[in-house]
């Protein structure tokens, strides 16, 4: 018997809000077309009133149940990646938990900023294939807007808010995840992070990033990882039908797609409608490109991603 974590659903969730760049250049100095050609960013959803990271997450978690067909009390583990969190505690699993009305099952966040979602799929897939969880929700969820300065023209424009997830399963056969790898590099601290935290300075704090040395690494170790973690499977980039990124930069998608031999058309590309939602890029690509009917059940998907930390990590997955 050979056990994978299948995909049964997927879900997504975004504001209310759409901003495009031209609201952005009456509030900083900056323009369309610089937004358009140093990132390929053209909106981004914002949350509004009574929008939190949770409430956002539990709607995408919604979605990926029906998509699934199953009810949510069948569900025994819920994770949650993100790095903007409702309170600083307690989880926002156990909030999202609430809102679904489940009584009992396992949940907690996982802070691993924009290659959250990478982490909590391979923490859900472990928890799956050990059998400590049978069925699971995984989220990617960020309100970034919150703990941004909107003062401050190299960032703002960057992010945006929202939700993506997946529902997860134990089954026997072919289908699943096949593969992960995650990394992480704690000496990049200063590239990027947010200059506040519950214990240091008592505040919330706002993100900071040396944007130019950040794609620098991006790309090298996007591409290092996704060839490690195709290797793993016996599988090379030939086999790949689509590749599903962490949607910081439409040159980092280009470069890295390049590096691996893959063509344009293979990248699920959603940074222009969605910005840097960080934990949420990735299940928010994956599930628009399951809803436009782009990705189908056997094909193979690559899903890679890096953040603050530095953090890093990819999978591979048979639909
Ligand atoms: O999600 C986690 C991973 N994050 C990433 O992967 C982000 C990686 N980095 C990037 O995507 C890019 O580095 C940025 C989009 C952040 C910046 O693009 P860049 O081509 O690296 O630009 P830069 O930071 O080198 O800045 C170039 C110029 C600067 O002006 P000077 O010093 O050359 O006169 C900036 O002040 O562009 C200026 N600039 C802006 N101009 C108009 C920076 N932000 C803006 C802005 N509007 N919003």
């Amino acid at each position: 018997m050979t056990l994978h974590s299948v995909i049964l659903g997927t879900g997504s969730a975004l504001p209310k809000q759409r901003v495009s760049n031209d609201d952005l250049a009456k509030r900083v100095d900056t323009s369309d077309e610089w937004i358009v050609a140093r990132t390929g960013i053209r909106f981004r959803h914002i949350a509004g009133e009574g929008e939190t990271t949770a409430t956002l997450a539990a709607a995408a978690a919604r979605q990926a149940l029906d998509a699934a067909g199953i009810s949510a009390d069948s569900v025994d583990l819920i994770i949650l990646a993100t790095a903007t969190p409702d309170q600083t505690f307690p989880a926002s699993a156990t909030k999202v938990q609430a809102l679904l009305g489940i009584e009992d099952c396992v949940a907690f966040d996982v802070a691993a900023v924009c290659s959250g979602f990478l982490y909590a799929l391979s923490v859900a897939d472990s928890m799956i294939r050990t059998g400590a969880a049978k069925r699971a929700i995984v989220i990617g969820a960020e309100t970034f807007s919150r703990i941004l300065d909107w003062e401050d023209r190299t960032t703002c424009v960057l992010f945006g808010d929202g939700a993506g997830a997946v529902v997860l399963e134990g089954r026997d056969g072919a289908a699943g995840i096949l593969a992960t790898k995650l990394h992480a590099d704690g000496r990049h601290n200063e590239l990027l992070y947010v200059d506040g935290g519950p214990s240091t300075t008592g505040t919330v704090g706002h993100v900071r990033m040396k944007g130019s040395e950040v794609f620098r690494h991006a790309v090298v170790n996007l591409a290092t990882v996704m060839t490690e973690v195709l290797s793993t499977t016996g599988l090379t980039a030939a086999d790949v039908d689509w590749v599903v990124p962490h949607q910081a930069n439409a040159r980092i998608l280009d470069a890295t797609a390049r590096k691996l031999g893959l063509s344009a058309e293979q990248i699920v590309v959603t940074v222009d409608q969605h910005a840097n939602t960080s934990a949420a890029s990735v299940p928010l690509a994956l599930d628009t490109a399951v809803r436009d009917g782009r990705i189908q059940r056997g094909q193979i998907l690559v899903l890679e991603a890096m953040g603050g930390g530095f953090t890093w990590g990819a999978a591979v997955i048979r639909y």
